[in-house]
C-alpha cells in the first residue's frame, strides 16, 4: 500500500467539508484510459496493477480525481465501450479486488474515482442480449433492446434508414434459433453494441442498481457515456437528416432522457453523507444548442457535462471568449476539456492551419500538415488559459506530456472500429490512444515491465523518447513540469478558488481576465488577484503593471508576452 503523498496530505481542501461536498465543482480530473496508461503484467495492455503502481505519479502531478474509461468485462469491439457485465472487471485489466484496492489507495492519496457507465448500449455478449436472441420475436427478453422485423418482401431491408455513428447501417439482422433469417436489432454504434430500450423497466432498474453497486464500493462519480442517445421514438421513424437534436429527433436528445438522469441523481444524492463526500454525475453530451445542453444540468439532474465546444474551438481569441462566456452562462459549474480519447490530441490540432476540431470531420483535419513546435507552444498556452478558468478541468492522459496525435499508425495495426466500418475513410481514434511513454529511450518506454512478452497494443513513435515522464521530469522546460506547477498553483492560490472570472480590456487576439479572492478569512491577507493573459495574436503584447509572475507558458522578458504564450500575474 502506498502512503499518501505529501501533495495530497498538505492539500487543505481534502479535509474540508465544503470541498468534500462539492469537490467536482473545481477539481482537476485526470482521464485515465486504462488500456494505454501502464501495463503491470507485460501483455502489452494497460491494467489496474499499472494504474495502482503509478498513483504516486498522479498524486505528485496534483490532480484531485481520476476518471477511468470502461474497465468492465468486454469483448473489446469498441475498446471496452461494449460491456458484457457492468458489475465486474475485465480479466485483461484485473479483478474486482484490484478495483477495490485501487479505489482505497487512490482515496488514501486524496484522489477521487470516477468511472464510466454506458447506458445507451451493451455488448452483444451481455447475458440479456444472448437471452433475447434465444427467446425469439415478441419475447420480454427482446423488449429490453430494439428488435424489429425488416422491411421489404421478406424482411431483407433494415427497419429504417438510421445510420451507425461508426459508419454503415444502424441495424443488423439476426439468425433465429431455427436457422432462418430473422429480426433486426438497433445499434447506434458497432453491431457488437446493441442499444438498450429505455422504455423497459428492467433496464431502468438494472442501471440504478449498477450505480448503487459502484457507489457502495466507494466510487465518487460516474461519467455517463453517450448520455443524450438513450431514448428513442418507439415508432422508429426514418430520419430526414434535417431534424435538430431534441424532441423532434427520433434518437438524439429526446425529452424523456431527463427522467432517467433525475432518478440517477436521486441515487447519487443518497450517498452524499458518508465519509467520501458528494457523489457526482457528468454527462457526455455533444449538443450544439446550449439551451438544450443546459437541461442536462438543470435542478435535480446531472452535476456537470463535458465542455466539448471548448475542445472543438479553434485557437482564436474571439471564438474562445464566446465559448467561455456561453459556458459560464450554462447555469452549472463549468468543465474545461482540451482533449479526450475520442478527439485528436491538442498539440496536433493547434499545430495545423485549421485549429478547430470536429469528430465528424477527422479525415479533413488529418489532411493538414502539423507543425509540432507551434502546436506544443499553443498547447502550453492553452493549458494555462484552461487551468485559470473557474470550474473543473479535465486532463486526458498524455496531455501533461505534450504527446501528439499519432497519425501514421500502420493500417494493419489500427483497432478502432471506425476505421474498419468506414472502410478506411476515417482513420479513427487510435492516434490519441497510443500507450504512454514512462521512461527509457526506446519502446515500450516503460509502459510494460522489463522483459514483457508482448509489444504495446499500439506502436509508440520512437520520438517519444524525449517525452517520457522520466525525461520530462528532468527537464525544467517540459510540458510535465508546466502542468505540475500550474496544478500546484491552481490548488494553493486562493484567487483560483470558487471565484468568478472578470474580463479585462485587451488588444485584439488577446484574452485577459482576473480571478479575485476577496480575502476576509482571519489568517489571510486582504485579498488577492491573479490575472491570466493569453496572447493568441501574431505579435508580442506588453504586460500590465503587476506584482509578480506566478507562471508563464514560455519566456517572458522585458515586460513582453510573446505570441502563443500565456502568463499568470499577481496583480496589486
Ligand atoms: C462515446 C465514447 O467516448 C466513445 O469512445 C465510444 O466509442 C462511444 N461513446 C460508444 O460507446
Amino acid at each position: 500500500m502506498h502512503t499518501p503523498s505529501a501533495s495530497a496530505a498538505s492539500d487543505p481542501r481534502s479535509s474540508s467539508s465544503a470541498w468534500l461536498t462539492s469537490w467536482w465543482k473545481s477539481a482537476a480530473i485526470y482521464q485515465l484510459y486504462v488500456r494505454s496508461f501502464a501495463d503491470g503484467d507485460g501483455d502489452g495492455i494497460g491494467d489496474l496493477a499499472g494504474a495502482r503502481a503509478h498513483l504516486p505519479y498522479l498524486a505528485a502531478l496534483g490532480i484531485d480525481a481520476i476518471w477511468f474509461n470502461p474497465w468492465y468485462p468486454s469483448p473489446m469491439a469498441d475498446a471496452g465501450y461494449d460491456i458484457s457485465d457492468y458489475r465486474s472487471i475485465d480479466p485483461v485489466f484485473g479483478t474486482l479486488a484490484d478495483a477495490d484496492a485501487l479505489i482505497a489507495e487512490a482515496h488514501a492519496h486524496g484522489i477521487k474515482i470516477i468511472i464510466d457507465v454506458v447506458p445507451n448500449h451493451s455488448s452483444d455478449r451481455h447475458p440479456w442480449f444472448a437471452a433475447a436472441l434465444a427467446a425469439g420475436p415478441g419475447s420480454a427478453e427482446r423488449s429490453r433492446f430494439w428488435f424489429r422485423p425488416g422491411r421489404g418482401v421478406a424482411g431483407e431491408l433494415p427497419p429504417n434508414n438510421w445510420q451507425s455513428i461508426f459508419g454503415g447501417s444502424a441495424w443488423t439482422r439476426v439468425t433465429e434459433a431455427d436457422g432462418s433469417p430473422g429480426e433486426w436489432y438497433l445499434h447506434l454504434f458497432a453491431p457488437e453494441q446493441p442499444d438498450f430500450n429505455w422504455g423497459s423497466t428492467d433496464v431502468r432498474r438494472d442501471f440504478e442498481d449498477v450505480l448503487r453497486f459502484w457507489f457502495s464500493r466507494g466510487v465518487d462519480g460516474i461519467r455517463i457515456d453517450s448520455a443524450a442517445l438513450n431514448c428513442k421514438d418507439p415508432g422508429l421513424p426514418d430520419v430526414s437528416g434535417s431534424e435538430p437534436p431534441g424532441p423532434a429527433h427520433p434518437f438524439m436528445d429526446r425529452d424523456e432522457v431527463h427522467e432517467i438522469y433525475q432518478s440517477w441523481r436521486a441515487v447519487a444524492d443518497s450517498y452524499g453523507g458518508d465519509e467520501h463526500g458528494g457523489r457526482m454525475l457528468i454527462g457526455e453530451v455533444w449538443l450544439p444548442d446550449s439551451s438544450r445542453l443546459a437541461r442536462y444540468v438543470g435542478p435535480g439532474e446531472l452535476h456537470s457535462v463535458f465542455n466539448f465546444p471548448y475542445l472543438n474551438c479553434p485557437w482564436d481569441a474571439a471564438s474562445l471568449r464566446q465559448v467561455i462566456d456561453s459556458t459560464m452562462g450554462l447555469g452549472a459549474p463549468a468543465t474545461w476539456v482540451l482533449s479526450n480519447h475520442d478527439a485528436d490530441r491538442v498539440v496536433s490540432r493547434y499545430g495545423r492551419s485549421d485549429t478547430a476540431f470536429d469528430l465528424d470531420r477527422r479525415p479533413y483535419f488529418h489532411g493538414f500538415p502539423v507543425d509540432l513546435a507551434l502546436g506544443t507552444r499553443r498547447a502550453r498556452a492553452a493549458a494555462l488559459l484552461t487551468m485559470a478558468l473557474p470550474g473543473a478541468v479535465y486532463i486526458y492522459q498524455g496531455e501533461e506530456l505534450g504527446l501528439w496525435e499519432v497519425q501514421d499508425i500502420p493500417d494493419e495495426l489500427r483497432q478502432d472500429p471506425i476505421w474498419a466500418r468506414t472502410l478506411g475513410a476515417d482513420p479513427g481514434r487510435d492516434g490519441s490512444r497510443v500507450p504512454l511513454p514512462w521512461s527509457g529511450t526506446e519502446p515500450p518506454f516503460g509502459f510494460s515491465p522489463a522483459g514483457a512478452e508482448s509489444d504495446p497494443w499500439l506502436p509508440q513513435p520512437k520520438e517519444w523518447r524525449d517525452l517520457t515522464v522520466a525525461a520530462e521530469s528532468a527537464n525544467p522546460d517540459s510540458m510535465l513540469r508546466l502542468y505540475r506547477a500550474a496544478l500546484r498553483i491552481r490548488r494553493s492560490e486562493p484567487a483560483f478558488g470558487e471565484t468568478p472570472l472578470t474580463w479585462q480590456p485587451s488588444a485584439d487576439g488577446v484574452l485577459a481576465f482576473d480571478r479575485h479572492d476577496a480575502g476576509g478569512v482571519e489568517d489571510r491577507e486582504a485579498g488577492v488577484t491573479v490575472r491570466c493573459i493569453a496572447n493568441l495574436s501574431a505579435g508580442p503584447v506588453g504586460l500590465p503593471p503587476h506584482a509578480g509572475v506566478l507562471l508563464a507558458s514560455g519566456p517572458v522578458h522585458g515586460g513582453v508576452l510573446p505570441p502563443d504564450t500565456s502568463v499568470w500575474l499577481r496583480i496589486g
